[in-house]
């Protein structure tokens, strides 16, 4: 089996692509990345020479050029998580996610249409979403895969848009497709940007910890090795037309979160007790911050038997001790030294 995954030397992406590799030698995996700020190769760097390894770089809003690479390597199936995946940055500039998330995922169901509709059977385009399609939730309830869409910033209303496309597709078209809706994920290679390795990278340099609003939002927590395996198993025993709704099982206050962090950190540092807390610093709130996401993953544990392997304590100790032993990963990315390499490595497109 041939499987494009898109978004390979991301976050996630890296991991799912990591595992598809070792775990499925018979499989033959192509990584297709444009390698923004957030890809990065050095996520890879221990499977690359596999034989069973393969990457493009490229970007999903070239349709000519997916054309080029479906007729070439006539794929068998694609994983999709390429995405801008940043909810701050989408609040300051939303066509890129427009280009990226909406247009992208378009041009990459056109493609796959075009070049599977003879034995639409026999394929499987297999869509990487998120829980922030289904809006804010009170202090109750939880998400099920019968929640209303209700995206309420410009990253969850272009990764909303891009799930009807997917759906509409399986409908219209009788493309066959499958659906997750994640929540919250933390682990190695994690960008730090996002809140738990922005603030594991500050903690470490005794930097301030910027807490938004007053620290009282609500996420809820997976490991991204447990987000992995969850793809694994929808990718091969999922429905086909359905979606599967992802969680930990895992909901932290981000003020207790990050006060447990600086705990954790304090003893893996040998700082005194309490020393890091004082870093935590409340600064102004994201604007339309959604309030709390908690997902119901039932069906997903009933009917495929997946649940989380990691408890969040030993992920979140394995994730502090994944930076402090990469501290070069961590200063690559941050000092923006693997952007120029890149740009210089791959001139050609
Ligand atoms: P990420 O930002 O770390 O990685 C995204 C990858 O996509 C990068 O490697 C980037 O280079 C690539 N990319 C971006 N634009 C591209 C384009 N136009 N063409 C080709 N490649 C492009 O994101 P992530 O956190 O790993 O998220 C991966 C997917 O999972 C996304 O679709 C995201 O919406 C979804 N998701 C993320 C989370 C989370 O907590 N991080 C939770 C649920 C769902
Ligand atoms: O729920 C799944 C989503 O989780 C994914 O679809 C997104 O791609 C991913 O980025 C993530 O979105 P969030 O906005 O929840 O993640 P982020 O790490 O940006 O923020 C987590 C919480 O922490 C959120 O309530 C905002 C807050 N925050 C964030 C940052 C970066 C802070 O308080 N301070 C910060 O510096």
């Amino acid at each position: 089996m041939k499987i494009l995954i898109t978004g390979g030397a991301g976050f996630i992406g890296s991991h799912v692509v990591r595992l598809f590799v070792n775990k499925y030698p018979d499989y033959q995996i192509f990584n297709l990345d444009k390698l923004t700020y957030a890809g990065n190769l050095a996520n890879l760097a221990d499977i690359e020479e596999k034989e069973n390894y393969q990457f493009l770089k490229g970007d999903i809003v070239d349709a000519d050029w997916l054309d080029e690479i479906f007729t070439t390597y006539k794929f068998d199936a694609v994983v999709h998580l390429a995405a801008e995946s940043h909810v701050d940055r989408s609040i300051t500039d939303p066509l890129a996610f427009v280009q990226t998330n909406v247009i992208g995922t378009v041009n990459l169901l056109n493609t796959a249409r075009k070049h599977w509709k003879e034995n639409l059977q026999d394929h499987l385009f297999y869509h990487i979403s998120t829980d922030e399609v289904y809006g804010s939730l009170g202090e109750d309830g939880l998400f099920t895969e019968e929640t209303a869409y209700d995206p309420r910033s410009p990253y969850s209303a272009s990764k909303a848009s891009s799930d009807h496309f997917v759906r509409a597709y399986y409908h219209t078209y009788g493309l066959h497709v499958k659906v997750s809706n994640c929540s919250n994920n933390y682990g190695p290679n994690h960008f730090p940007e996002k809140l738990i390795p922005l603030a594991i990278h500050n903690i470490k340099n005794e930097k301030p910890v910027p807490v938004y609003g007053k620290g009282e939002n609500i996420r809820d927590w997976l490991y991204v090795l447990d987000h992995a395996r969850a793809i694994d198993v929808i990718f091969h025993e999922g429905k086909v037309g359905d979606t599967y709704n992802i969680g930990g099982i895992n909901e932290w206050r981000n003020i207790d979160l990050i006060e447990l962090l600086c705990d954790v950190m304090d003893e893996k540092l040998g700082r005194e007790k309490g020393q890091s807390r004082q870093l935590i610093t409340f600064v102004k709130d994201r604007a339309g911050h959604d309030l709390r996401y908690a997902i119901d993953s039932s069906k997903l544990v009933n009917e495929l038997g997946w649940k989380p392997s990691v408890t969040f304590e030993e992920g979140l100790a394995k994730t502090v001790d994944w930076y402090l032993q990469n501290s070069e990963w961590l200063d690559n990315v941050t000092s923006g030294n693997y952007q120029s390499y890149y740009e210089q490595q791959y001139v050609n497109r």
